[in-house]
């Protein structure tokens, strides 16, 4: 009987793991569940005779992935796979999936979530602004930057975007404006939603120079990854501007420091939230569930990303 374990510190929503048990019991395969672990040497003991697995964020390293003998296909069920060693993968002959689009809309959700909660003052019974006729910037329009311009126009924001791997007449015909670069769209937008991978090439890009840009009262909303933003140039910026703020997802390394100098100025999740939602669980996880089955049983290799 195949094994598949999901190993998540930070767990599915119950009913998630009701429905990948469901698709796991009827292709006849067994589910191991591993959740909130305190070590990766606890995964990598429960690791060692599983077919396949399920992540979320966690980190699979060479270490897990060669702990893990018998494994043919680790499944990321989400969008970033940042956290997955892919030469480790390939050089054990394991095939390396995500689930895109699968938790797309909560992570725009959240994005929304957390401007209205700045730019309402934390609810705290103050006058706030409105969203209505700013200027949002959507960085990269991929899977989460189509539901965030979806959800912005309901708003009645005016809606600007710039991905140069998206053609600009596809993003046109949405009503959004594509600019040419990261600086006009940083110059001209009050809100940037940031919806880019973490890897070599973005990794400390977004820094000082971009964010000085941005206008008067300008935001910077990180759903993405912490490892995009130069946390030196955040932290110039937040001490030369007092009208700049920063809200993310994923709290920097200098969360600290935010927190006590600049009051009013950030919001920060207490965990990663966007993908928290159980519509975006049951997505991703029978996404995942289910490549694995059509994997194993039919080589199926959609959404496959390593070589
Ligand atoms: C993703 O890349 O899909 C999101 O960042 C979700 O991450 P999570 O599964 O750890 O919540």
């Amino acid at each position: 009987m195949k094994k598949v374990l999901i190993a998540t510190v930070k767990p599915f929503a119950p009913a998630a793991v009701e429905g990948i048990k469901e698709v796991l019991d009827k292709a006849g395969y067994e589910m191991v569940l591993l959740e909130k672990y305190e070590s990766p040497d606890e995964w990598k003991k429960i690791a060692a005779d599983v077919d396949a697995m399920i992540i979320r964020s966690d980190k699979a390293t060479a270490d897990i992935i060669e702990a893990a003998s018998n494994l043919k296909v680790i499944v990321r069920a989400g969008a970033g796979y940042d956290n997955v060693d892919l030469d480790a993968c390939s050089k054990k002959g394991v095939v390396a999936m995500n689930t895109p689009g699968q938790n797309s809309n909560a992570v725009a959700e959240l994005a929304f979530g957390m401007m209205l909660y700045h730019v309402r003052k934390a609810f705290d019974g103050t006058s706030g602004t409105e969203l209505r006729g700013k200027k949002l910037g959507i960085h990269a329009y991929g899977n989460v930057g189509k539901f965030v311009a979806e959800i912005a126009r309901g708003f009645g924001m005016e809606l600007y975007a710039f991905d140069p791997f998206v053609d600009n007449a596809a993003i046109e015909k949405e009503g959004i404006k594509p600019l040419k670069s990261e600086q006009e769209l940083y110059k001209t937008c009050d809100f940037i939603s940031l919806h880019i991978p973490s890897n070599e090439k973005t990794k400390k890009s977004i820094g000082y120079d971009l964010l000085s840009l941005m206008p008067k009262k300008g935001a910077l909303v990180n759903t993405a990854r912490k490892e995009v933003i130069d946390e030196d140039g955040l932290l110039k910026l937040m001490a030369e501007r007092d009208d700049f703020s920063y809200l993310s997802d994923v709290a920097p390394d200098c969360r600290g420091e935010i927190e006590s100098k600049y009051p009013g100025r950030y919001v920060f999740t207490a965990k990663k939230m966007g993908a928290q939602t159980a519509e975006a669980n049951i997505n991703a996880g029978i996404a995942a569930a289910t490549q694995i089955v059509n994997y194993l049983e039919k080589g199926d290799t959609t959404f496959q990303v390593n070589k």
